[in-house]
């Protein structure tokens, strides 16, 4: 860690203090001053000034990425269930209704605020390496990184945790029986569902990795293609995979008749998943990572994840600047985000990976003090060139997916969901018998240090493959708080993107004082250091892209980031809302 300097408070502007490094050559960037923490604007909603407006429900509510793992989660809430019980049942019914991303053979984290005691707990069932991975399994003969290796092999499969989350959570918190809330999942795959045009999309681009086995094209293929749009997707595999797990347990999964077609699947491809690290799978609970952001407490997903730490280590740097009065997606305001996003993903690269085995400074990246010494970095006008933070190789975006969900019940319980296969339908591959597509989540450890994995994220000791370690992720299932109590449900899917989006969505919420509707629904921005480009997604205006442009971004206008789905807990009701960039997303509540 480099030294920590101690707070220098300071109240000039930014705009003032870049005049005034213009008017003064003899001050220079590194005695330029930090200015001093900003107040939250005082929100006000008003209907008249709102574009886009959120679902209203009084007494429970869930945003979610598909229209029928919503209302299964609500029905759980009418009937008496707590959000847990409803974050289960949504979490079984995603991975038949949602099967590029939800799913029974990946895993996930998931974030909970228990109204009953006021603690916050973060739950993690993120996948593991097998005993017999090795540190330089995707590498070639030459030393160099076998392409495709770590995503869509055998070899790509990590240890799946999301069967053990799920249980744990229900028995843990929830007040409903296992077969209850995995019953309404049982019901669909069996009877099927109608394919939406987002789906058979996601399908036919995928349509390689998942016709090259058998298992996986007798599910997801008819007549030597992807199912179309309209068609019935019917998963009678997965319902008997389900239907064993709510009468056994995450047993079956773990010890029993899953377990070992996942470890026949695996024997007979070459992959590494054993008996044993079924059976040794253990899910953890954690501490989060908190932070005060303008008077408001963030909570988020600590190591393995990398979300929560660099959610607030970049709001920590953004709190000195008034963001507000800057504009919303202002040339200025994104030039602030972008700044910090490349100091946090520098860090990540650096420090970030298992806390089982690897010491993560948590502390010191999320001090203030430490915000303090990289916001001295930053200058109000002048892009630091990636190349000056640290060296790395850039590489192009692929597609992926992930899903995040997020629950409030009438009792003050939230908890926010984001699990993942990692890229879309994971590795491609279902373990024969079972109906169950496996992840390709191993892809998230750096296959060598300083070579980019699918999301162009580097990485590198921390992050290097183990046996029994967990990837780095950078899903951020996230709650804000105010006054002890959840304002603010939300997450994202988008692989690197989702620390963005979901910081985004805090930041228009607290400094634009925005509804969920118009949170998720303006455009967003992301840099990740590395590659050196401020990706952003059309709706920006012309000029501003100029500004930044001339300042010396690299801007890229690429497909959108993130699908968010948030809860705004309100004096009077909940106020919630799925990101448009899905259409299939709902959200709704009673
Ligand atoms: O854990 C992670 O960070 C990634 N495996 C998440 C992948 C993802 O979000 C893909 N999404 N759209």
């Amino acid at each position: 860690m480099p030294p920590i300097v101690s707070r220098r408070p300071f109240s000039l502007s930014a705009l003032t203090l870049s005049l005034a490094l213009a008017l003064s050559p003899t001050l220079s960037l590194a005695e330029a001053p930090v200015a001093a923490p900003v107040a939250a604007p005082v929100v006000k909603y008003d209907y008249d000034q709102d574009i886009f407006h959120p679902v209203y429900a009084k007494n429970g509510m869930v945003a979610a990425e598909q229209e029928l793992a919503t209302r299964i989660g609500v029905e759980m809430l009418k009937r008496g269930g707590n959000a847990v019980d409803a974050a289960v049942a949504v979490g079984f019914a995603l991975a038949v209704v949602l099967p590029n991303a939800g799913n029974l053979g990946g895993g996930g984290f998931m974030m909970l605020h228990d109204a009953k005691t006021g603690q916050d707990v973060a739950l993690d069932f993120r996948e593991t390496a097998p005993a017999r991975a090795s540190r330089d399994m995707y590498l070639d003969d030459k030393g160099n990184v076998a392409e495709g290796r770590s995503l869509y092999t055998h070899l790509a499969v990590g240890v799946p945790g999301t069967v053990a989350g799920m249980e744990h959570a229900l028995k843990r918190w929830g007040t409903m029986k296992l077969a209850d809330v995995i019953a309404p999942a049982i019901k669909l795959a069996e009877q099927g569902v109608v394919v939406s045009p987002t789906l058979a999309q996601m399908m036919d681009v995928e349509k390689d990795n998942l016709g090259r086995w058998d298992s996986t094209r007798s599910i997801f293929f008819k007549d030597g293609r992807p199912l179309k749009a309209g068609e019935r997707l019917v998963q009678k595999d997965l319902a008997r995979s389900l239907r064993l797990i709510a009468r056994h347990g995450s047993k079956v999964f773990y010890q029993g008749e899953i377990g070992d077609k996942i470890v026949a699947e695996m024997a007979q491809h070459g992959g590494l998943i054993g008996k044993d690290d079924l059976k040794h799978y253990k899910v953890a609970e954690r501490a989060p990572v908190s932070g005060e952001y303008r008077g408001y407490k963030v909570v988020s997903m600590p190591p393995p994840s990398s979300g929560g730490v660099h959610i607030i280590q970049i709001l920590n740097m953004l709190e000195r600047y008034p963001l507000s009065q800057y504009g919303l997606n202002s040339a200025q305001t994104i030039h602030y985000l972008a700044e910090s996003m490349k100091l946090a993903y520098a860090d990540r690269a650096e420090y970030l990976g298992d806390p089982g085995f690897v010491k993560v400074p948590v502390k010191g990246l999320t001090s203030k003090r430490y915000a303090d010494e990289l916001a001295q970095k930053i200058d109000p006008v002048k892009v630091l060139p990636a190349a000056a933070i640290k060296p790395g190789k850039p590489q192009p975006y692929e597609s992926d997916q992930t899903t995040h969900y997020s629950i409030v019940d009438g009792k003050g319980n939230a908890v926010a969901v984001t699990y993942t296969l990692n890229l879309n339908f994971g590795s491609g591959i279902v373990a024969r018998g079972t109906g169950i597509l496996l992840n390709d989540e191993m892809d998230d450890f750096s296959a060598k240090p300083g070579v980019p994995n699918a999301y162009g994220l580097i990485g590198g000791e921390a992050n290097a493959i183990q046996p029994g370690k967990r990837p780095l992720s950078s899903m951020s299932p996230t709650l804000v708080l105010k006054n002890g109590k959840p304002w603010l449900v939300t997450g994202s899917p988008g692989g690197a993107r989702i620390i963005t989006t979901t910081l985004q969505t805090i930041v228009n919420a607290v400094d634009f004082g925005m509804n969920a509707a118009e949170a998720a629904s303006t455009p967003r921005v992301h840099h990740q250091w590395l590659p050196d480009e401020l990706r952003v997604e059309k709706g920006l205006s012309p000029d501003t892209l100029q500004i930044l442009k001339r300042q010396g971004y690299q801007v890229a206008e690429k497909p959108t980031m993130g699908r968010t789905q948030t809860i705004q807990v309100r004096d009077d009701g909940l106020y919630g809302y799925s990101d448009p960039r899905n259409p299939d997303g709902a959200t709704a509540g009673f």
